[in-house]
């Protein structure tokens, strides 16, 4: 399927996230542990994944647009992709929805490349790919894909810690095949898929 021929019934609209609840920051913290074995009988139902996504980096003042997750300059050059079985989506923070980029299943892409792989990413209902775009930063382009990485790493802290706090396991993750995510996301040449979170319960 073309991205053109993509339409609004195959986006998904998300419950509106909760935001409260979870454990408190310092049980979290104290509990924040990788996991490299899922449960891939157990999904991550629409709610917990809509409060998620907003940790992640969804907008928490509606009145400023600003965000959960704090980037250099406010820029908000970062964004997260949703992969699961059924395709790769767009979290679209504003409309508060998974925008469908791709069908199929292209969680292997996340696990790796021919050269190396964690097969462990399969079983995981959902992986969440944080991409940055450099191009927002108009200084000199090391500088830039620094910030970047750096506003690329405070998303998946967020993710780690709602992810600790919730009872969800993940490890943050830099394999990846991002040649390959870069076509299934169809990302611009100045954006790049930096970290990944695979997300689900412990088996
Ligand atoms: C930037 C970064 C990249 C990482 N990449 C991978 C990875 O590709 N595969 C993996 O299994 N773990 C990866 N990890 C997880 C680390 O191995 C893990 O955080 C570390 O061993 C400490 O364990 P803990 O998270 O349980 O404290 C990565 C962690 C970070 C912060």
């Amino acid at each position: 399927m073309s991205a053109n021929s993509i339409s609004a019934q195959d986006n998904i609209q998300l419950p509106s996230p909760i935001r409260e609840g979870g454990m408190p920051l310092s049980e979290a913290l104290s509990s924040r542990h990788s996991t490299r074995e899922f449960d891939p009988s157990k999904p991550v139902d629409k709610q917990l994944l809509s409060n998620l996504l907003w940790s992640a980096n969804g907008i928490n003042r509606p009145s400023s647009g600003h965000r959960t997750n704090p980037t250099a300059l406010n820029s908000q050059e970062i964004d997260v992709y949703l992969i699961d079985k059924s395709g790769a989506y767009l979290y679209d923070a504003t409309s508060n929805s998974l925008l469908l980029i791709a069908e199929g299943d292209h969680r292997g892409l996340v696990a790796g490349t021919a050269d190396f792989s964690q097969d462990f990413v399969n079983d995981a209902p959902i992986s969440l790919v944080i991409v940055g775009d450099y191009s927002k930063f108009d200084r000199d382009p090391d500088q830039a894909m620094l910030t970047t990485m750096c506003d690329a790493g405070i998303v998946c802290q967020n993710i780690n810690l709602f992810c600790s706090a919730n009872g969800l396991a993940t490890v943050p993750r830099m394999t990846m095949d991002t040649a390959g995510l870069a076509k299934v996301l169809k990302l611009k040449p100045t954006q790049r898929a930096i970290l990944n979170n695979p997300v689900g319960y412990a088996r």
